[in-house]
C-alpha cells in the first residue's frame, strides 16, 4: 500500500499541504497565503476562486517537493477554516459571491432580528449554538437577498452551498463536470442548520434561514471515502478520504480523541475544544456544543469549544494595519524587548467578543496608556491578550467540568512564540504542553483519511506517534497572574457595550 497521506488545510488567512509519512512525520509542504478582503468596516471575503488557485498550486508543489506521485499518496485529507460560505453555480463552478468569512458580522441585524423573535438560545439545544453571525446560516441566507436572482436560482438547485471543504472537494472531484458536493460532520455542525443528534439538516431551521435544501451538501463522516481526485491531475484517482472542520482536525491529530481531553489551537483566532465523547454536554458558561469526529459509521464525538475570534490576526493587524513591525515573527523579539505590558491592557474585539462573553456589541480596545508605553509595550500587550482570552474560555470550561484542567496541551503557529507560551502557563497556573509536530491541523485530516484506508489500524496507533516537545511551568507568582487578570477582565468591561446602533 501507498505509505503516504496528503492532508489540504484550506485556512483562513492561507492555503497549505503537507505530505505526511506512515509514521505521521512532515515529509513536504507547501504554502499560499490569499488575498483577505475587507470591503467594509466588519466585512471580511476571500475570492474562492483564488482559493481553489492556491489548492490546486499547494498540493501540485508538496507532492513535487516530497519527491513522489499519485500512486504513492494512500489518500488525501481535506480539512478547513470553519463557518465560511461559498455559493458557487453547479453548472459553470462560478461562485456568485466572494466567500463569506466566518469573521465577517455584516448579518448583525439579521441576527438581532432572528434574537428578538426566537430567543439568543433558541436552536442551541438541537444545534449547540447561540444565534450569531460568526455561524454560515445568516450569511447564506444574506446571499440569497443581495445577490441578484440567487434565491430563485437557489430554490431550482442551480446553486451549491458549501464550507471551504465542500468547496474544495467539489472542485477536486471534478468541478462542473461531475464533482461530488459533499461537507462532514464537523463543519455542517457549525453552520446552525444541522441538528447534532440526527447529524442532518433540520426542516425547521432551514426555513427560520430561508435555505433551500437543494443547495445544501451531503453530510458524511469524518473518516471516510467520499471521492477520488481528478483536479489537480497529478493526484488523479487519489480517494479522499477525510474531511474535518480545522479545529476538529487540530483536536484530531492531538489524539485528543477521549471525554476530557483537550487541545488549544493558537492560529488566526484561538479555539481550545474539550472532548465529551459520545455525549452532547451543554454548557453553562459560554461554551458551544459541537462535533468532535466520526469514523465511518461509527458513533459521533461531540466536544465542548472555546472560540476566540482574534489572536493571530492581531498580530498580522499590527503588521498591516499599524506597522509597528514588518514581519510576523518580528512580534515575539519586540515583546521580549520589556519586561512587561507597562501597563497597557489590549482587547482585540474586532468581531464583536465570541466566547464565552458573545457580545457582538464589543469592539477593539487600548488601555491604560501612559506616556510610558511604547510599541514594545503594545507588542507584548498584544501578545497577552492571546494568554488572557484563554484563559476566559478555561474558565468557562472549568466552571462546566467543575474541576481544574491538569494541563493545557497547544499547537499552531503562535505556540513557536516562547514569550507567550511562557506567560500563558503563568496566567493559567498550569503547565503548557507543545507537542513534536504543532501543524496538528493537517495531521488530524491526514490520520482521518489514513484510519479510513487502512493506512493506520485504529486511534491507538496514531496516539503512540504523539511526543512532547516542550513543558512550560508556571513561574509567575499566583498573586501577580491575578491580579493582572483582573485588570484584563477590567479592559473587556470597558470594550463592551461599544457599538452605537
Ligand atoms: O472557526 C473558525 C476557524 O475554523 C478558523 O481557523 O485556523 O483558519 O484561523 P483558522
Amino acid at each position: 500500500m501507498a505509505q503516504h497521506v496528503i492532508a489540504l488545510d484550506q485556512g483562513t488567512t492561507s492555503t497549505r499541504a503537507i505530505v505526511f509519512d506512515a509514521r505521521g512525520a512532515i515529509v513536504a509542504s507547501a504554502q499560499r497565503e490569499h488575498e483577505q478582503i475587507f470591503p467594509r468596516a466588519g466585512w471580511v471575503e476571500h475570492d474562492p476562486t483564488e482559493i481553489w488557485a492556491r489548492t490546486r498550486d499547494v498540493l501540485e508543489t508538496a507532492l513535487s517537493e516530497a519527491g513522489i506521485a499519485a500512486a504513492d499518496v494512500a489518500a488525501v485529507g481535506v480539512t478547513n477554516q470553519r463557518e465560511t460560505v461559498v455559493v458557487w453555480d453547479r453548472r459553470t463552478g462560478e461562485p456568485v459571491h466572494n466567500a463569506i468569512v466566518w469573521q465577517d458580522t455584516r448579518t448583525q441585524p439579521a441576527i438581532d432580528r432572528i434574537i428578538a423573535e426566537h430567543g439568543v438560545d433558541a436552536f442551541a439545544a438541537q444545534t449547540g449554538l447561540p444565534v450569531a453571525s460568526y455561524f454560515s446560516a445568516s450569511k447564506v441566507a444574506w446571499i440569497l437577498d443581495h445577490v441578484d436572482g440567487a434565491r430563485a436560482r437557489a430554490e431550482a438547485g442551480e446553486l451549491l452551498f458549501g464550507t471551504p471543504d465542500a468547496w474544495v472537494v467539489w472542485n477536486l472531484t471534478g468541478g462542473p463536470d461531475g464533482g461530488i458536493h459533499v461537507t462532514d460532520v464537523t463543519n455542517a455542525s457549525r453552520t446552525l442548520l444541522m441538528d447534532l443528534r440526527t447529524l442532518d439538516w433540520a426542516d425547521e431551521l432551514l426555513d427560520v434561514w430561508r435555505i433551500p435544501r437543494a443547495m445544501l451538501p451531503e453530510i458524511r463522516s469524518s473518516a471516510e471515502v467520499v471521492g477520488e481526485v481528478r483536479e489537480p491531475s497529478v493526484l488523479q484517482g487519489v480517494p479522499i478520504a477525510g474531511i474535518l472542520g480545522d479545529q476538529q482536525a487540530a483536536t484530531f491529530g492531538q489524539t485528543a480523541f477521549d471525554a476530557g481531553e483537550s487541545k488549544n489551537t493558537y492560529g488566526t483566532g484561538n479555539f481550545l475544544l474539550v472532548s465529551t465523547g459520545t455525549e452532547i454536554v451543554r454548557s453553562r458558561a459560554g461554551l458551544i456544543t459541537t462535533v468532535a469526529y466520526r469514523i465511518g459509521d461509527e458513533p459521533t464525538h461531540y466536544a465542548l469549544e472555546g472560540s476566540i475570534a482574534v489572536t493571530g490576526s492581531l498580530v498580522q493587524w499590527l503588521r498591516d494595519n499599524l506597522g509597528i513591525i514588518s514581519e510576523s515573527e518580528e512580534i515575539g523579539p519586540l515583546a521580549a524587548s520589556v519586561s512587561d505590558n507597562g501597563g497597557a491592557y489590549f482587547v482585540p474585539a474586532f468581531s464583536g467578543l465570541f466566547a464565552p462573553y458573545w457580545r457582538p456589541d464589543a469592539r477593539g480596545a487600548l488601555l491604560g496608556l501612559t506616556r510610558y508605553v511604547t510599541k514594545a509595550h503594545i507588542a507584548r500587550a498584544a501578545l497577552e491578550s492571546t494568554a488572557f482570552q484563554t484563559r476566559d474560555v478555561i474558565e468557562a470550561v472549568v466552571a462546566d467540568a467543575g474541576r481544574a484542567l491538569d494541563e493545557l496541551r497547544v499547537d499552531g503557529g503562535m505556540t513557536r512564540n516562547e514569550v507567550l507560551m511562557q506567560f500563558q502557563a503563568d496566567i493559567l497556573g498550569i503547565p503548557v504542553v507543545r507537542p513534536k509536530v504543532v501543524e496538528t491541523t493537517a495531521l488530524g485530516a491526514a490520520y482521518a483519511a489514513g484510519l479510513a484506508v487502512g493506512l493506520w489500524k485504529d486511534r491507538e496507533e496514531l496516539r503512540s506517534h504523539w511526543q512532547e516537545d516542550v513543558r512550560f511551568e508556571p513561574q509567575m507568582d499566583a498573586t501577580e497572574a491575578a491580579r493582572r487578570y483582573r485588570q484584563w477582565k477590567k479592559a473587556v468591561g470597558k470594550s463592551i457595550d461599544w457599538v452605537d446602533e
